[in-house]
């Protein structure tokens, strides 16, 4: 999996320097979670260790060995509510219903049809009155990184919305953020409530 060595490198680096800060669609998601949450793709787990030091119950899945060592070893540290595992997610199949489910940064790493059965797996398994977060990366991104050629997609810059009709819309937002050599990401963030 090209998009986990990626972050496999990525996060030996972080962990070396004790680089561990929340990024801003965390800090947006962090103030909406309750209940059970289940973090897909959840990285170095600050989401999810901010989550369970408010005493939330987080299951925490990615495909970085280093990723999962760290969100364990944190909650052991501190006696959270949090366990992670190593899965590869482009296969995974959500096990149960969640009050929140989260999934920053994640979907864009798999060919289209998968992203979508994941985004409709979510859906399916968010309790009435839980919420949904996700971040993609959109069409008009030019930052290539961990995008591996043939197995990635970029959603259009709407297309997530229509996973939530029905439900209601918390939040919203396109962000674009220069990349590296003149290159440049572009987010759809959303967060979305399942009616009670
Ligand atoms: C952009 S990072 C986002 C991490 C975290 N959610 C955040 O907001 O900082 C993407 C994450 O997805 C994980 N990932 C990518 N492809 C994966 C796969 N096939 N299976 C499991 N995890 C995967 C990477 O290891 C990485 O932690």
């Amino acid at each position: 999996m090209k998009s986990v060595d990626f972050f496999e490198q990525q996060f030996r680096e972080q962990v070396a320097r004790g680089d561990f800060t929340l990024n801003p669609f965390e800090e947006a998601v962090l103030p909406h979670l309750s209940g059970g949450v289940l973090d897909l793709g959840c990285g170095l787990g600050n989401l999810a260790i901010a989550a369970a030091k408010q005493g939330f119950a987080v299951s925490a899945l990615d495909g970085s060995r280093t990723a999962v060592d760290r969100v364990n070893q944190a909650a052991n540290r501190l006696g959270l509510p949090l366990a992670a595992y190593q899965i590869d997610l482009s296969t995974y199949a959500i096990d149960g219903d969640y009050d929140s489910i989260v999934a920053i940064g994640l979907l864009m790493f798999f060919p289209r049809e998968r992203a979508h059965v994941l985004l409709a797996d979510i859906v399916s398994h968010v309790k009435p009155g839980g919420i949904a977060a996700i971040n993609v990366l959109t069409e008009g991104t030019t930052f290539v990184g961990a995008l591996e050629a043939g197995n990635h997609y970029l959603f259009g810059e709407n297309e997530l919305a229509d996973a939530f009709k029905g439900w209601e819309i918390l939040l919203s937002r396109h962000d674009e953020i220069p990349a590296p050599e003149n290159t440049v990401k572009k987010f759809h963030t959303i967060l979305a409530r399942r009616l009670a």
